[in-house]
């Protein structure tokens, strides 16, 4: 970036906050938001005349108006497609650290509890054989479809429009166009959807009570896509058997609900945080950035509705 332009880097990783992103705004004429960035329309509509592009470090792009950025003509590009393996191999993680209880395994050896093998001890469930269900079936959730199979595990998806047959032949995947009819079909659901309007609380109180009493849930996507108040219920009543969860609705905020109870696999929203992953997204923020100072479309330009 410094080679290539006159840049202003935020050297110690920390979020500007509104202040430090309002003066950004007014005087960059791009700036790389991550999605710690909230700009929302009150921020951008404060923007300064120069600023054209905003370089989304990150796929996700639901801390960003992007209708508000239209209405300014401001370009907003994103960094898909190099952290959909590193996302998906973290899904497995906790998929499988969540039905084999491993987390909890590991939190009772840490604090000296630990006093032997015994034939009932920790046993969660069997993973091949399971049926898991994909919430989204874009480049991750196929990602995480391959290495589930490879797990033996029997793939269920729901996604707005149907996969062509053989990528669907690859996992054996069965297509669901009724979210709700495979809730109940599934032992473990994995969301892997964008968070949209669409998609907010799309896992709410009575779509978790379509879910088997003996199911996990995992989401690696966003927070916002799942009731967490509907979820801590949910677990606290016995009514899921837990869940792994690396996004929160407001992060870096994790309910005490959750964090109180044993059934669950909490990360701190790694699921892209290989180095190998973050050099690739700085990459291609700087491909977005220098295509657009080109006069080219940037080639990860998204546009408002994409996702
Ligand atoms: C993204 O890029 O949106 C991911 O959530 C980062 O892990």
């Amino acid at each position: 970036m410094r080679e290539l332009f006159d840049v202003h880097l935020n050297e110690d990783d920390h979020p500007l906050g509104r202040d430090g992103l309002a003066a950004a705004l007014r005087e960059a004429d791009v700036l790389v938001p991550t999605l710690g960035d909230q700009l929302d329309a009150g921020l951008l509509r404060g923007a300064g005349e120069r600023l054209r592009l905003l370089a989304n470090f990150g796929a996700g792009v639901d801390h960003l108006d992007l209708s508000a950025a239209k209405a300014r003509r401001i370009v907003v590009t994103n960094t898909p497609g190099v952290l959909t393996e590193d996302t998906a191999d973290m899904v497995l993680a906790l998929i499988l650290w969540t039905v084999r209880r491993a987390s909890e395994g590991e939190r009772s050896l840490r604090a000296g509890e630990w006093d032997g093998w015994k034939p009932h001890g920790l046993t969660g469930h069997r993973v091949g054989g399971k049926a898991l269900g994909i919430v989204g079936m874009g480049r991750i959730g196929q990602a995480v479809a391959r290495r589930a199979a490879a797990c033996r595990l029997s793939i269920h998806y729901h996604n707005r429009r149907r996969l062509p047959p053989e990528v669907e032949a690859e996992t054996g995947a069965t297509w669901w166009a009724d979210l709700d009819a495979m809730l109940g079909a599934v032992d473990i659901l994995s969301i892997n959807a964008p968070h949209t309007p669409a998609t907010h609380h799309l896992l709410d109180a009575r779509r978790l009570g379509l879910m088997r009493t003996s199911a996990y849930l995992v989401n690696a996507a966003r927070g916002e896509i799942v009731d967490e108040d509907a979820l801590a219920e949910a677990l606290e009543a016995g009514r899921l058997a837990g869940a792994g969860l690396d996004v929160f609705e407001h992060e870096p905020a994790v309910p005490a609900r959750l964090l109180g109870l044993p059934n669950l696999v909490l990360l701190p929203h790694m699921g892209s945080a290989t180095m190998e992953g973050r050099l690739a997204m700085g990459d291609k923020v700087i491909a977005n950035i220098r295509a657009w100072v080109d006069g080219i479309r940037p080639p990860d330009q998204v546009l408002e509705g994409w996702a």
